[in-house]
């Protein structure tokens, strides 16, 4: 998988987490670049280090949904431990009775009121995450931040403005072009004081990329692969299907079944896995 320089970046993160420290991180960059597959690393790292561990996605065609992001991340977990114990002011249990519909009640908020009264949800869920992390380190993973429905990306730059000060970890990945611009300053502002820490993820190195290739593929097929992929992950794995494919010689790149299965894995632990809402 090579990314040394991430990976220490993204192991040093789980270490401050574990020692009590809160922390933003940023993992920037294009389309297949291997944001989501570092993210997956995080989670695996983090839960390995007994850190709570909640992980929500955007999705370009959910933007509609009124803190989609957060209820993504936040509801299997209340669903599978409940709230009771959680020492929250009574105000913000009832407004998260309207945003996370394992809450409690069962009651749909209509999507309208939502969005006139979000900014006591901004409130709520901080003092949720709170509430959490105060009991154990927490890592909140998101993925796909580009896409945050608009009160998720405002709850975002709300944690950024108003950090929680506990155990909580938030990392975001994202397409930098495609971060909101409200949310995009607010980013780069984290970045500027030092609250949030960034990294952009860069193409693979040519030797880092040596390594997705089947040993003894002839060195010629491998540099023209690499170039033309530029050193982009997803690019070059296509690139290299396709032109095992098309020669119908034999495979191009390595078989790694243990690599095969990390870029697969759920995210989400088992025991939260429930159906999704169209079912
Ligand atoms: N370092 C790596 N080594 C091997 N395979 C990788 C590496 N990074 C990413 N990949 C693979 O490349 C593909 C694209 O990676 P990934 O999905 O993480 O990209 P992304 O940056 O999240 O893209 P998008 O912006 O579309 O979400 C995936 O199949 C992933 O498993
Ligand atoms: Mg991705």
């Amino acid at each position: 998988m090579g990314r040394e320089r991430e990976l220490g970046a993204v192991e040093q993160a789980v270490q401050s987490l574990r020692e009590g420290r809160s922390g933003v991180l940023l993992l920037a960059g294009e389309p297949g670049i291997g944001k989501t597959r570092l993210l997956r690393e995080l989670v695996v790292r983090a839960r390995a280090a007994d850190v709570l561990t909640l992980y929500g996605r955007a999705t370009e065609y959910e933007r509609d949904r009124t803190f989609g992001l957060f209820v993504d991340a936040l509801d299997d977990h209340v669903a599978a431990v409940g709230t009771s114990g959680l020492p929250l002011p009574r105000e913000a249990d009832r407004e998260l009775t309207r945003i996370l519909p394992s809450w409690g009640s069962g009651e749909e908020t209509h999507p309208s009121r939502l969005r006139e009264e979000r900014h006591r949800g901004h409130w709520a869920l901080r003092a949720l995450l709170r509430a959490l992390s105060e009991a154990r380190p927490v890592l909140l993973a998101l993925d796909d931040m580009h896409w945050a429905d608009p009160a998720s990306a405002e709850m975002l730059s709300y944690l950024l403005r108003h950090p929680v000060r506990e155990q909580l970890l938030l990392a975001m990945a994202f397409r930098q072009e495609e971060v909101p611009p409200p949310l995009a300053t607010e980013l780069a502002t984290a970045v500027r004081d030092g609250s949030a820490r960034r990294l952009d993820i860069a193409p693979l190195s040519e030797q880092e990329a040596d390594g997705l290739f089947r040993p003894g593929l002839h060195p010629g097929a491998r540099r023209r692969i690499y170039q033309d992929s530029g050193g982009n992950p997803f690019y070059l794995l296509e690139l290299a299907r396709a032109s095992s494919e098309s020669s119908g010689a034999a495979a191009v790149l390595a078989h790694r079944p243990e690599v095969e299965a990390a870029a697969h894995a759920d995210p989400v632990p088992r025991r939260y896995a429930r159906p999704s809402p169209a079912n």
